[in-house]
């Protein structure tokens, strides 16, 4: 719309401008160290939703970091969005490796860098300038609430208590996120699916001390090399995981199915190239898309144990460690899977050894409708701004909360991303072009136009 586009031409260096500042905070929500960022961060996002234009706003204390919420309500019986987004980032380690500070954002060659450019600061506030241009054009055509957690990227712990307790505060139609990718802006795509994820943490205990590894080795169990083992064999020669019943509830796609899936825009060398690999790796039988966007995997996130310092120092380790996540399909259950691991690690530990396996957060996959009338106005809404219908696509990432959306609240969810799977999240370097995020402030006007008219 005419007007929008202009709100936006005359005001697009301030929207950046105010990106760049909230990108400035560094709201690192696994780190207690930056817990007084976070709480800045959650102020300046509530900040944000009254210029906006919100009508209220507030921060709501959990037992971990706080919820920001806020609402602009024009008429009850018009539809209501719930916004959902996380104004937490992820560590920025390794700082070494960053081109600029993670926490003091440059643009270059159109991009934005900063830790939480792209996840999910850039993404979430697209929908706060949205808002702005909507109302301050006399244009916003249902109600809107904003819920912008704290808490994302360790588990969301404490939303669950929040949906919970505030059932008629949330009340709406459908929940709007931007926290996914497309495949690219040449080729806009809508996330139809995300993983769910089992996380655990395992210790192997050997010797009671840590030992000589002339004196003693080759008579002890070595932690380390028997964690490496144990690890080895959770994958056999066709990369499956070898878990009694991993697979069971895991459905198989009809070739109808896998066909569409594939017909994506995806190129192979290009892929290998930008992550600089020879080869990709992974489950026989399945081509990268199904691997990443309708296969389970486990892997190793990391792993540490004996002596890592400077030179050599000759050691039997007394223990091991190491973090491993399973990515689950949908009718996988979090639970279940997290039992099976540890029934299934515990049984391998060879009599040498005592081993300890203990889950963290996890999360359920889901996987959001596309025949229904906010999926369509999505669709409409990416049509229109980007000239192109939206591909649909299955993505590899998890957000846990999304499934308790519609276990509490009732609720389905669109994910609108903006993102690219190159934008570096969760590593150095993490960026946002600016051409997204202008292209998603562009787009969310029109979903919530295109809903309004589609649902009444
Ligand atoms: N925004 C991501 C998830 C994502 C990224 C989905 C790209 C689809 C495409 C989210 O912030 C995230 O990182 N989630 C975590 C899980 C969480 C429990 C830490 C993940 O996927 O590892
Ligand atoms: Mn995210
Ligand atoms: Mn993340």
């Amino acid at each position: 719309m005419q007007v929008w586009n202009e709100y936006l031409a005359a005001n697009k260096q301030r929207f950046l401008d105010e990106l760049l500042d909230l990108l400035r905070i560094p709201s690192v929500s696994a780190d207690s160290k930056y817990k007084a960022d976070v709480a800045r961060c959650a102020d300046a996002v509530k900040k944000s939703l009254l210029d906006a234009g919100c009508d209220n706003a507030e921060i709501c204390p959990t037992a971990g970091h706080p919820i920001v919420y806020g609402e602009k309500m024009i008429d009850p019986k018009l539809p209501t969005v719930l916004v959902y987004g996380h104004y937490d980032v992820q560590p920025a380690d390794p700082l070494e490796l960053w081109h600029s500070g993670p926490f003091e954002p440059v643009i270059k060659d159109e991009k934005i860098y900063a830790r939480g450019a792209c996840d999910d600061k850039g993404q979430m506030f697209m929908h706060v300038k949205a808002l702005e241009v909507m109302v301050k054009t006399n244009t916003l055509p249902c109600n809107v609430k904003f819920m912008i957690e704290g808490e994302e990227e360790v588990g969301s712990s404490n939303l669950g208590i929040f949906l919970e307790g505030n059932k008629e505060k949330l009340k709406a139609d459908i929940v709007l996120v931007s926290d996914t990718s497309m495949i690219s802006m040449e080729h806009p795509s809508l996330e139809t699916g995300l993983r769910g994820l089992a996380y655990m943490e395992v210790e192997v205990v050997g010797p009671n001390r840590d030992l000589h590894s002339g004196v003693y080795g080759g008579a002890v169990a070595n932690p380390i090399n028997t964690l490496a083992k144990m690890i080895a064999s959770l994958h056999d020669e066709n990369n499956h995981i070898t878990i009694p019943g991993f697979y069971d509830k895991v459905q198989d796609l009809t070739e109808a199915e896998r066909a569409a899936l594939n017909s994506a825009p995806f190129d192979l060398n290009e892929y290998q190239n930008e992550l600089g690999i020879k080869e990709v790796h992974g489950e026989k039988g399945y081509t990268t898309l199904e691997r990443t966007g309708t296969r389970p995997t486990l892997d190793v996130n990391g792993i540490w144990g004996g002596y890592i310092g400077e030179g050599a120092k000759t050691v039997l380790p007394s223990k091991a460690n190491a973090k491993i996540s399973m990515r689950l399909v949908p009718n996988q259950s979090s639970e279940e899977i997290s039992a099976l691991f540890q029934k299934h690690f515990e049984s391998i530990a060879p009599a040498g050894v005592k081993v300890t396996v203990t889950p963290h957060h996890g999360g359920e996959p889901v996987v959001t409708p596309t025949d229904s009338v906010a999926y369509k106005a999505a669709a409409k809404a990416i049509q229109t701004a980007f000239g192109k219908d939206p591909i649909p696509t299955r993505g590899g990432g998890s957000i846990p909360i999304i499934a308790l959306f519609e276990r509490v609240l009732g609720l389905k969810t669109v994910l609108l991303g903006f993102g690219l799977d190159n934008d570096n999240i969760h590593s150095p370097n993490e960026k946002y072009d600016v051409f997204n995020y202008f292209k998603g402030i562009e787009t969310i006007p029109y979903f919530h136009k295109y809903l309004a008219e589609m649902s009444n």
